[in-house]
C-alpha cells in the first residue's frame, strides 16, 4: 500500500468519525443538548460531504439545535436532506435559512430566525470561504476584495448580528473557519485567500477578548490539507491533474493523508461544547501537523 493511500491501515487512517456510538434517539453523548447553533455557509453543493455538512452533522448527532444559512438555496436543500435522511428524529431541531454574507440584512434575518426558532442562539459556526486564487500581478483589486468581503467582513456580520443574542443568552461560542493557509504559506499563490483567513484568526481573537467576562467565546479552527469537494475546483488549478493534485496533498500531510471534514467538524463540536469552557481567542489547528512542519502542499 502507498503510503500516501488514504484506505485504512489503522482506525485513526479513516479520520473522526461522526455517526459512531449514537444512542436511540439519534444523539452521540448529547453534550451539545443546550446549545443552538447558527451555522453559516453550511450547505452542500450536490450533498456531498464538506466542512459545513459534516459539522451541522456533528452539532445534530450531539444533540444541538442548528439553523444552516448558505447562499445557495440548491446547497441548502442539498444539505437538510442529507441530514434529515441519516436522522429523520432530528427534525425538530434543523432551521435552514437562505443568506448571502455579502448582505449584512440577510445575516441578520438569519440570527433571527434561529432565536426566535429555537428561543436562544449560543453558538456561531461561520464556516464560508471561498478560494481566490492570483497572485499580486494576475489579481485585480475587485478579486482580493471579494476574498476579504466574503471570507473576513461576512464574520464580522454574522458576529455582529450573532453577539446581541448571545449576551441575551448569558453565554456563547464563537468558531471561525479560518485555515492553515492563514497562518503559513502552503506552497499555492492565493494571497486574497491567505490575508483574509489571516485576519479571521484576528478578527476572532479580538471579539474573544473583547466578550470574555460576559460568557463568550470566540475561536477559529485552521483546517489543512483537508479532502472536500472545493479542492478537486478551487485548488486543482495548482498541480497538473486532479490525480496529481491528490498525491501531492496526502504527501505534504506529516501524516501521509489529507484530513477529512469530520477531523474537521469535530474541532468545531469541542469548541461549540462546555468542555471548551477555558478555550478562548486562540486557533486550533486540525493540519495533522503540517504547520508545525516545514514542507509545502508542492
Ligand atoms: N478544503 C480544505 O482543504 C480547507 C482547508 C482550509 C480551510 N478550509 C475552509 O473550510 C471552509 C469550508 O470549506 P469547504 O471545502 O467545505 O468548501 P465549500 O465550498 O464546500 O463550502 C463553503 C460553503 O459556503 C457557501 N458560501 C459561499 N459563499 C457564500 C456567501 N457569500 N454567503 C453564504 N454562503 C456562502 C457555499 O455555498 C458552500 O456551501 C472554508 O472556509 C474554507 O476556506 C478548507
Amino acid at each position: 500500500m502507498s503510503p500516501n493511500s488514504s484506505s485504512e491501515r489503522f482506525p485513526s487512517d479513516r479520520g473522526a468519525q461522526t455517526d459512531t456510538y449514537r444512542s436511540r434517539d439519534g444523539m452521540k453523548s448529547g453534550r451539545l443538548r443546550e446549545e443552538t447553533v447558527l451555522a453559516v455557509g453550511c450547505g452542500s453543493p450536490d450533498g456531498q460531504t464538506n466542512n459545513g455538512l459534516a459539522a451541522a452533522r456533528a452539532f445534530l448527532a450531539e444533540g444541538a439545535r442548528v439553523c444552516i444559512a448558505d447562499r445557495e438555496p440548491a446547497a441548502l436543500d442539498a444539505a437538510e436532506r442529507v441530514l434529515l435522511e441519516e436522522a429523520p428524529e432530528a427534525a425538530d431541531r434543523l432551521l435552514t435559512r437562505v443568506a448571502d454574507v455579502a448582505d449584512e440584512s440577510q445575516l441578520a434575518a438569519a440570527a433571527h430566525a434561529c432565536a426566535e426558532a429555537f428561543g436562544v442562539l449560543t453558538v456561531l459556526h461561520y464556516n464560508v470561504g471561498i478560494v481566490v486564487n492570483g497572485g499580486v500581478e494576475e489579481l485585480d483589486i475587485a478579486g482580493f476584495r471579494r476574498a476579504l468581503d466574503i471570507n473576513l467582513t461576512g464574520a464580522f456580520a454574522a458576529m455582529k448580528h450573532a453577539v446581541p443574542h448571545m449576551r441575551e443568552a448569558g453565554r456563547g461560542s464563537i468558531i471561525t473557519v479560518s485555515s492553515a493557509g492563514g497562518l503559513r504559506w502552503m506552497g499555492y499563490d492565493y494571497p486574497a485567500y491567505a490575508a483574509s483567513k489571516a485576519g479571521l484568526i484576528e478578527l476572532t481573537n479580538a471579539v474573544g477578548m473583547r466578550y470574555a467576562r460576559e460568557g463568550i467565546r470566540a475561536n477559529s479552527i485552521a483546517p489543512g490539507l483537508i479532502e472536500t469537494p472545493l479542492i478537486h475546483t478551487s485548488i486543482v488549478g495548482h498541480h497538473e491533474s486532479r490525480e496529481a493534485m491528490l498525491a501531492a496533498r496526502h504527501a505534504a500531510s506529516p501524516t501521509g493523508r489529507m484530513g477529512t471534514p469530520e477531523d474537521v467538524a469535530q474541532a468545531a463540536v469541542f469548541l461549540a461544547s462546555p468542555e471548551s469552557a477555558y478555550v478562548n481567542a486562540t486557533t486550533v489547528p486540525v493540519d495533522g501537523g503540517l504547520i508545525h512542519s516545514s514542507f509545502a502542499a508542492h
